[in-house]
């Protein structure tokens, strides 16, 4: 399963990628307007940083700006995804990328439906927003397994980003499941090896090794 860091904070990047398992970057609008910097000044910056898929999402809503947007943001560099919302003229944007070579990512999915016609597309990547589902009471991760069953049957190629991840379960229970990717946040990502017994017992090793006639 690759990891991705859902952020477009550069400290948090910096430091992510010295932990040697992040293997791609997901932005989107709200990280950047955290970060107060435009867009840019920051993405060239992230996309250089990142030896992998840095998703840049498009603010658009035909699909000839969506297109001509994609084509400017994926001039960033050759491992610029570009993301698309799940909407009519995103679909159909999606499709010309595909035809042209480019990447993409189609976000703000809530269905299995709205993967399906991603799939159709041409889609490289799907991103079903799992917590934002679990929120209204619907269960985020039973739609990555039905995402998961409907690619499989047909063969699509597209590659499922497990996203809008709000604890290590939906990472686990998603890996379980076979989903290529998770982005998850800088804190959720370094909760994934945390563990207080481990803690306690790498102290009690450490405890031992002091009595050891040196
Ligand atoms: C993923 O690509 C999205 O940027 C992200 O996961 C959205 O999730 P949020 O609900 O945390 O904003």
């Amino acid at each position: 399963m690759q990891l991705f860091l859902d952020t477009a904070h550069i400290a948090e990047i910096e430091e992510a990628l010295t932990w040697g398992f992040i293997d791609g970057v997901t932005t989107n609008p709200a990280h950047v307007a955290k970060t107060q910097q435009r867009p840019a000044d920051l993405y060239p910056r992230i996309v250089e940083m990142v030896d992998g898929p840095v998703s840049l999402e498009t603010v658009t809503l035909t699909a000839g700006e969506i297109v001509d947007e994609a084509l400017r943001l994926a001039d960033y560099g050759e491992n610029v995804i570009v993301k698309v919302p799940v909407m009519k003229e995103g679909l159909m944007a999606v499709e010309e990328l595909s035809r042209r070579g480019i990447k993409t990512n189609v976000t703000v999915c809530y269905s299995p439906l709205q993967a399906l016609l991603a799939a159709k597309a041409g889609a490289t990547y799907v991103s079903p927003f799992v917590g934002r589902l679990d929120s209204v009471g619907h269960n985020g991760v039973e739609l990555v397994d039905q995402i998961r069953t409907i690619y499989g049957n047909y063969g699509y190629g597209t590659q499922i980003i497990v996203a809008a991840v709000r604890h290590p379960m939906h990472i686990l229970d998603s890996a379980v499941l076979g989903a290529d990717v998770a982005t998850a946040s800088f804190d959720i990502m370094k909760s994934l090896w945390e563990h207080p017994l481990t803690d306690l017992g790498i102290q009690m090793f450490l405890d031992a090794w002091s009595e050891v006639p040196k």
